[in-house]
């Protein structure tokens, strides 16, 4: 089934990396995140709804060659272009898989746990973003880091810049009431929480218990 946000992806693919605000904005969040990740050279990293692959190079960079980068997004025009990115750079280590965030295919779940998982304006946009937390949960080792970057609306004195993010959050298909970041609140240790851009974009990222916490109703 197509739903919604996978419709709007399939649609604003070509278009995406234009629009997306990504160096006046959202770029500071991506790198924040993807430092916060604490990746090293030989970790293995998913990347949740990876989009056009605008984390893989970042990611990619911190892994080096001998580590394992896998983007999933449940758009093949997004994907496409994600491809792309991989196949000029040449990188052999960076793959990608086509599916619903919230029914990862079996392949990644028998495969090696990961080091760290990324959801970089993701949990806000993906429909069954509980669902989609929780199938990531379930392949990141315990003693991994999971980070999560995505968006509010602006606080405090940057409070008059709401109607401009409010109308990118619409433009992306994100809900920035969400907060999907509270699920870190409970499950993780050493939770860092930076906040960029007047409050607009929040970078939350703690390592992964041994218990994992029980899912969250609604
Ligand atoms: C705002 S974009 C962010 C893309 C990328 N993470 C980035 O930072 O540029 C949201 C992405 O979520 C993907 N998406 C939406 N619903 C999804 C789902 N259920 N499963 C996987 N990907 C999904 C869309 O296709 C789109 O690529």
């Amino acid at each position: 089934m197509v739903t919604g946000q996978r419709r709007r992806y399939r649609l604003v693919a070509r278009l995406h990396d234009l629009v997306s605000l990504e160096w006046p904005v959202y770029r500071a969040g991506r790198a924040a995140g993807v430092a916060a990740a604490g990746l090293r050279p030989g970790s293995r990293v998913l990347d949740v709804a990876c989009g056009t692959g605008m984390t893989l190079p970042l990611a990619r960079a911190a892994v080096g060659s001998g580590g394992v980068v896998v983007g999933v997004d449940a758009s093949p025009q997004m994907l496409a272009r994600a491809q792309r990115r991989i196949d000029r750079r040449g990188w052999r280590n960076v793959s990608l898989v086509l599916a619903d965030a919230a029914h990862l295919p079996s392949e990644l779940r028998s495969g090696t746990p990961f080091d760290a998982v990324l959801f970089m304006y993701a949990l806000s946009v993906i429909d069954d973003w509980r669902r989609a937390w929780q199938e990531a949960l379930g392949l990141l080792r315990p003693g991994g880091r999971m980070t999560v970057v995505d968006l509010s609306l602006p606080a405090g004195r940057w409070r008059p810049l709401s109607p401009a993010a409010r109308l990118a959050c619409l433009a992306g298909g994100s809900n920035p009431h969400r907060h999907p970041w509270r699920l870190l609140d409970s499950g993780f240790t050493d939770v860092t929480h930076e906040v960029l851009r007047g409050g607009h974009v929040h970078v939350v990222s703690g390592i992964r218990s041994a218990r994992l916490p029980e899912p969250a109703g609604g």
